[in-house]
């Protein structure tokens, strides 16, 4: 389980996230939506402690991460796969070293020939395999491309094959099908929905993709003026009313002005 208590983050006197609450439970998928700056990732990044709040706690598996000695927190990132938004591949390692750089580090797969068949394994997960070069021997062509050589797009499918690979229990998804055809978009729709069902991965996905966000949802939530409002499942989503919400979900013109960003100014957020 997952939890953010009361989070408050400010970046110099720009409030971003106000008072963030979210639960997600064991076996959950919860997304996230909410307009570009309103502070999606950041929430995200609080729970792994790349950023730490101003108020509010963060837990995991019931453990307050800001408690832990680097060792102890070592240990809970350890269970946790991540996708970042930019993928955040390293640039001096090809695709292959990528991908098994973690699986070394843990001493999984019981060696190489078991680290090369995961790696491989996972490159065909996220469509990889399916290059089309010569028919056959994709993945092992991409294996050895360096990240600079690849579209977004396939350095972002690269990515979550890395976080997949070592297979956490909890698995955080930033944008995972921006930038993707709608082709890869199922494929890569369907896998975190499978690594959710099957295989009991608790999710936290952050979309603007609303067909990703129905495909993929227990519980989706709304990131709104610094706090998360939460609207049910896909279909509760979607039949809500509220005119923000209609806004979001379904794009129709609304009260929320499409040029000015979601930060809600002149907001009172320190009370010392
Ligand atoms: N490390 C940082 N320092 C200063 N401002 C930041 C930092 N990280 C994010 N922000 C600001 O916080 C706001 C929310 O950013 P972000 O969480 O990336 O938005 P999104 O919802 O699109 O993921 C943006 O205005 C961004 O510029
Ligand atoms: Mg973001």
């Amino acid at each position: 389980m997952i939890e953010l208590v009361n989070i408050k983050k400010s970046f110099g006197e720009k409030p971003v996230l106000r008072n963030v609450n979210l639960t997600v439970e064991e076996g959950e998928s919860v997304v996230i939506i909410g307009r570009s700056g309103s502070g999606k990732s950041v929430a995200f990044r609080h729970i792994l402690r790349l950023i730490k709040p101003d108020e509010g706690r963060v837990y995991v598996e019931g453990r307050d991460i800001s408690t832990l000695s680097r060792k102890g927190l070592y240990k809970v990132l350890e269970n946790i796969g991540v996708l970042f938004q930019n993928s955040a591949l390293w640039d001096s390692m090809n695709v292959f070293e990528n991908i098994a750089l973690a699986l070394r580090r843990h001493k999984m797969c019981g060696g190489e020939n078991g680290i090369r068949k995961r790696v491989y394994d996972c490159l065909d997960m996220v469509g990889l395999g399916m290059t089309g070069i010569s028919g056959t021997g994709g993945v092992e062509i991409i294996g050895t491309r360096m990240p600079s050589e690849l579209s977004g797009g396939m350095r972002k499918r690269v990515g979550l094959a890395r976080a997949i690979a070592p297979n956490p229990a909890y698995m955080l998804y930033d944008e995972p099908t921006t930038g993707l055809d709608p082709i890869m978009s199922g494929i890569i729709n369907r896998l975190i929905k499978r690594l959710n069902k099957e295989l009991n991965v608790t999710s936290l996905t952050i979309t603007h993709d609303m067909h990703s966000a129905s495909t993929i949802a227990d519980r989706i939530v709304l990131l709104h003026k610094g706090e998360f409002k939460d609207l049910g499942t896909p279909d509760e989503a979607n039949s809500n009313d509220d005119p923000i919400v209609r806004q979001f979900i379904h794009g129709e013109d609304g009260p929320i002005h499409p040029v000015l960003t979601d930060h809600f100014e002149k907001v009172h957020v320190h009370h010392s």
